[in-house]
């Protein structure tokens, strides 16, 4: 039963008046929905501030009302993105996370861990996001960098799961960091929305073209420099992100242990997250053993501890070497 509904929070169908367009349900008991709200109708303010005095945190929606759901929430967004000042941040937030949850979908199949710690990095992904400007007009400005195109979206908050999740692996659970490597993680290709998108799309680069896409890291820094919240080591994933052990990253070339651990974490989901979700046309997707096999045979450029933690934690236990 629980299949068919996807979870929504309670505060995101508070901030909305008028006609919803999609049914709303509560889930009195485990597995048995209630419809609270129907579709056309308005959610009852009182009703909802009642619900999160009782602690609930989580409605639902039918699946077969996600895209009228995705519609509407666009839609929320362009209008927010058209630039009002007036906008609490509370709400930016709540519409942003919102966005970023609809653009997931499940990339490994049968690992109940790793499910639970994705919707644990989901849940601090939501309390980085507070961090993201310290007034409305600078949340927006980053926004909408953010979401200028739904891939980077979707890329954006896949590294961002990732990388807290294995950060998690490997014991960064300290809040703080977990704030930074989320946040980090959600921005790091923030720089792409100052590049040309035709160049992003272009699979023969030439070297000059090459150089105007390294540029991103310092590029994403830029758009940064007024949401004075965001804190330094925030920044230092976004410029290290591509830096490599071997030193031959950019933009530069840091190598060893000069890189921020964070970042490293952060290279290993980015990488990753791109070559599972990357599709050439009537070839299928690759797998996330293939794509694991794949970064370890680019020898040098991953830290070596963190990528067996990222394959231990995708793949399950690391089988011992056969002995003779
Ligand atoms: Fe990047
Ligand atoms: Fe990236």
């Amino acid at each position: 039963m629980t299949a068919e509904f996807f979870p929504v929070s309670t505060k995101f169908i508070s901030y909305f008046k008028g006609a919803l367009p999609f049914d709303v349900y509560l889930e009195r008991f485990t597995g048995k929905f209630t419809k609270i709200y129907h579709k056309d109708a308005e959610a009852d303010s009182n009703q909802i501030v009642r619900y999160e005095s009782n602690d609930i945190k989580t409605l639902y929606i039918s699946k077969n009302d996600k895209i009228s759901y995705g519609n509407f929430l666009y839609k929320e967004i362009d209008q927010f993105t058209k630039g009002s000042d007036q906008l609490d941040k509370a709400k930016i937030v709540e519409i942003i996370a919102t966005a970023l949850e609809l653009t997931y979908e499940k990339i490994v199949e049968d690992n109940n861990e790793l499910d639970t710690s994705i919707t644990w990095a989901s849940y601090h992904i939501r309390s980085a996001l507070y961090l993201m400007g310290d007034n409305a007009a600078s949340t927006i400005e980053i926004f909408k960098a953010l979401s200028s195109d739904l891939s980077l979206l979707k890329h954006s908050y896949l590294v961002s799961l990732f990388s807290l999740t294995l950060a998690k692996k490997l014991d960064f659970t300290n809040e703080k960091n977990l704030v930074v490597i989320g946040l980090g993680a959600l921005l790091h290709d923030i720089g792409h929305s100052r590049l040309n998108a035709e160049l992003l799309q272009k699979s023969n680069l030439t070297p000059r073209e090459w150089e105007e896409i390294k540029d991103h890291p310092i590029l994403g820094l830029k758009i940064l420099e007024r949401s004075r919240l965001i804190p330094d080591d925030v920044r230092s994933i976004i410029l290290q992100h591509h830096e490599q052990r071997n030193g031959r990253g950019y933009p530069n070339r840091l190598g060893g242990n000069k890189i921020f651990p964070p970042a490293k974490i952060v290279a290993i989901a980015e990488e990753f997250c791109t070559m599972i979700t990357m599709s050439s046309p009537g070839e299928p997707a690759l797998s996330p053993s293939l794509v694991i096999s794949r970064m370890k045979s680019d020898i040098g450029h991953y830290d070596r501890e963190f990528l067996d933690a990222f394959e231990e934690m995708i793949l399950g236990p690391i089988k011992p070497a056969k002995s003779k």
